[in-house]
């Protein structure tokens, strides 16, 4: 059903998402009275002492037309620098923050059925790997995802997008990987898709058919890595499915060798390489994703300085998932060593059944800040700009930057401070796509008022 921004202001005791009406961004907005925070874009992702160049106008205002940022700054210079246009829409953001909206670079929300048992187990001690290896944990959702309707798998999809745009992601990457067969892979990667089509999201499809060894090709894994290089990738690059592929190079996954061939195949097929690398053991993958100049490598739980430093040379994005490690009970990412190191750094929820069930980005930052120990604006250079370069989104998303797509998030505080803060609660009170807001929270909580829509 579609709804009218006007509807917003009835809702006094329900939060919702709302779907924009169409042809409704084609308007000039002007938001002003907020205290802006936003990375500032130069071209390429912030690393070492950049990492946390974050701009900041205290007094701000944003312009938009037609869903873009069109002057972004100083509300007196914004005001000056439309003048004489008439804004067709002014939104009072009573001194609130605003920052841009969340790029989760790293998902994994399409799946048919949660693994509540195996969470269990792990914390009575069973081992990732193990459970892996008695047909558990990835293979269980194989099996489920393998089972379910495409519709079905939509609906499950959908949910997790849409909890994800009420805690402020605008831009998100979602992996397949719980197919591994040609037709199943297809079909995550045709849901996913569709999210991207229906939902107010840009959404980045994978294609991760190197997730894990399926079943029926137990101890066979040349064998099945081949049938990804010759099926699997030229199926998905004659469909143009797929923007990126990734592969989980572990101890009884993917070993190096292999990850390399089909890396490269899926290179030729001109998708973009992605490594989870150094998730539980290093392997070799940092090092892998170094000698490919792949786009990130991400997990890296356990990446020595070595293949930092060969990771920062060849140009690689470290997309770090601290809500894993907090699920799995390991220490963090060294992330402070990758920053001295000069390693841009993203952040991202890592949402999947089995390793860390969230679709919160706040949650994230909060462990980015208190468990990483990155600074807030590390983190917010990593949860947005860094995280965009990292999905090939930057130029559309991850800063208020004029021509950028006018995607933000206003937050119940005055800093991004209150992220991680705030522990625990998602201070995201609204959400605008492309200028149009899509989620609004029921009420703010620590004050009386709304920010107003003076031009309804
Ligand atoms: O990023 N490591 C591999 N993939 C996911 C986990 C997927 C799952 O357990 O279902 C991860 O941690
Ligand atoms: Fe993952």
């Amino acid at each position: 059903m579609l709804r009218t921004v006007t509807v917003v202001r009835s809702f006094s005791t329900q939060s919702s998402v709302l779907s924009p009406p169409p042809g409704a961004a084609m308007v000039r907005k002007l938001f002003r009275n907020a205290s802006i925070y936003t990375p500032a874009d130069k071209g390429s992702p912030l690393c070492g002492m950049r990492q946390a160049e974050v701009n900041r106008f205290e007094k701000g205002a944003i312009f938009t037309k037609d869903g873009k940022i069109a002057a972004v700054g100083d509300e007196r210079s914004v005001l000056a620098s439309i003048a004489p246009a008439h804004p067709d829409e002014e939104i009072d953001c009573l001194g609130r923050c605003i920052v841009p909206g969340f790029v989760d670079p790293h998902t994994h929300m399409c799946f048919a059925s949660l693994r509540e048992e195996e969470f269990i187990q792990r914390l009575e001690g069973m081992n990732y790997l193990e459970i892996l290896e008695r047909g558990g944990g990835i293979l269980s959702s194989v099996r489920s995802v393998r089972g379910a309707s495409e519709a079905e798998l939509y609906s499950v999809c959908r949910g997790h997008a849409l909890a994800a745009l009420s805690f402020g992601t605008t831009t998100l990457e979602i992996k397949s990987g719980y197919g591994l067969d040609t037709q199943s892979e297809l079909k995550m990667l045709r849901v996913i898709e569709r999210i991207g089509r229906d939902l107010p999201l840009d959404v980045v499809p994978t294609f991760m058919g190197a997730h894990a060894i399926p079943g029926e090709y137990a101890g066979a894994a040349d064998e099945y890595a081949a049938l990804i290089i010759d099926e699997m990738i030229p199926a998905i690059a004659q469909q143009a499915i797929a923007r990126f592929c990734d592969l989980f190079c572990e101890k009884g996954v993917f070993s190096v060798d292999q990850g390399r061939r089909i890396l490269e195949a899926a290179r030729k097929a001109g998708m973009g390489v992605k490594i989870h690398a150094d998730e539980v053991h290093d392997l070799g993958g940092a090092a892998l994703a170094a000698e490919l100049r792949a786009i990130s490598a991400e997990h890296l739980l356990s990446s020595t300085g070595e293949n930092i430093r060969a990771m920062a040379r060849a140009g690689v994005i470290g997309i770090l998932l601290p809500a894993t490690a907090y699920s799995m009970q390991k220490e963090f990412a060294p992330a402070r060593e990758m920053v001295k190191l000069g390693l841009p750094v993203a952040i991202g929820t890592d949402c999947n059944p089995g390793t860390s069930y969230t679709e919160s980005m706040p949650f994230v930052f909060g462990l980015a800040v208190l468990g990483m120990r990155l600074s807030i604006s590390e983190a917010l250079v990593a949860s947005t700009l860094n995280a965009a370069y990292s999905i090939g989104m930057a130029e559309q998303a991850g800063s208020l930057d004029v021509g950028k797509n006018a995607d933000f998030i206003l937050l119940d505080g005055e800093s991004p401070a209150i992220l991680a803060y705030h522990a625990g609660v998602s201070p995201v009170m609204r959400v605008y796509k492309k200028a149009e807001l899509v989620y609004a929270h029921a009420k703010a909580r620590s004050r009386e008022e709304e920010p107003g829509d003076a031009g309804l």
